[in-house]
């Protein structure tokens, strides 16, 4: 029997439940561990093909990272103004002629709904690489994986997600992960930056989280502090942004009020909202969590394409 992920898209995490987690993070363990003339095995021959029609650093580099790791290949549109969208090819094109050339693909793009529309188009499995304001699903995995890895369990941990709730789509995959668990989770944001109701209808009946706005006074029984940058380029007034930039900062001071062995996590990119001081205390753990983003994508790129798994 092939195993669940074998050519199958992963366009939202809320297709996951507990069960595909822990495949995705037990591959994951063995990919870390694994010789690597061994892993080079695991997808030679293969190509990933990745669109990114908004900026990217971690997930488009991670995936060629991981893509190389396992003995594939990767090309792309890193850029969409130096591809053929920009003389007006749709989507559907660019995604189907992707498709002819690579055995994966991943989609980052600015619209809602872009990877579940390129999903039913492509031939090739597809991956959200960031859709919209709505999800961002491989985020959610190596979230997952450094919350199991660095506190070595998941179910029974309080979690603060801080900053912009509303726009950040990490948010909502992460959310939608969480559901799977039995955590306490406490939103921290500005009100004006609240997390979208439509978008939590369904977790609100599996989750148990409070919301406030105030960071300092609900830091201190925290284990995991997971922190988002306010989405700037999101917003339709300037002036809105300007209102709530910089609302939240993790400094040395608030630092000294979390627990010895509370984790700082952060999808990244950061602005001003982690204090670079903070990078070499014991508790910050968004560098480790961008390596752990090479590690899943490895391991779910070897599940999607090798029918027998790892
Ligand atoms: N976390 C994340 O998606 O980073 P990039 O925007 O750099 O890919």
């Amino acid at each position: 029997m092939s195993n669940s992920f074998f050519q199958k898209d992963i366009v939202s995490v809320r297709d996951f439940d507990k069960q595909k987690f822990e495949t995705v993070f037990q591959a994951t363990d063995k990919i870390i561990e694994m010789n690597p003339n061994e892993r080079r095995e695991l997808v030679r021959g293969k190509t990933l093909g990745y669109l990114f029609f908004e900026p990217s650093t971690r997930t488009r580099l991670s995936f060629e990272a991981a893509m190389a790791s396992i003995g594939g290949t990767s090309l792309g549109i890193s850029d969409a103004s130096s591809s053929s969208a920009k003389k007006g090819e749709s989507l559907a094109d660019t995604v189907k002629i992707m498709s002819l050339y690579s055995d994966v693909l991943i989609l980052r793009h600015q619209l809602d709904g872009s990877s579940r529309f390129a999903a039913e188009i492509s031939e090739k499995p597809l991956i959200n690489a960031g859709s919209g304001t709505e999800e961002h699903p491989t985020q959610a995995i190596l979230d997952l994986y450094t919350i199991r890895k660095e506190k070595k369990k998941i179910d029974g941990l309080k979690i603060g997600i801080v900053g912009d709730l509303k726009y950040g789509r990490t948010v909502y995959s992460l959310l939608y992960a969480l559901s799977n668990y039995n955590v306490n989770v406490k939103l921290i944001s500005p009100p004006s930056l609240k997390i979208r109701s439509d978008s939590t209808y369904e977790i609100r009946k599996k989750l148990q989280y409070t919301e406030t706005s105030d960071l300092e006074e609900n830091i201190e029984d925290l284990d995991v502090i997971y922190v988002t940058r306010i989405q700037k380029e999101r917003f339709a007034d300037i002036e809105e942004y300007v209102k709530v930039r910089g609302s939240y900062k993790i400094g040395t001071e608030l630092v000294k009020k979390i627990k010895d062995d509370a984790i700082i996590m952060h999808p990244l990119p950061r602005l001003d909202e982690i204090s670079p001081e903070i990078d070499s205390t014991k508790q910050a753990k968004y560098f480790k969590q961008a390596q752990y983003g090479k590690d899943t994508r490895a391991a779910l790129l070897a599940l999607i394409l090798n029918e027998n798994g790892i």
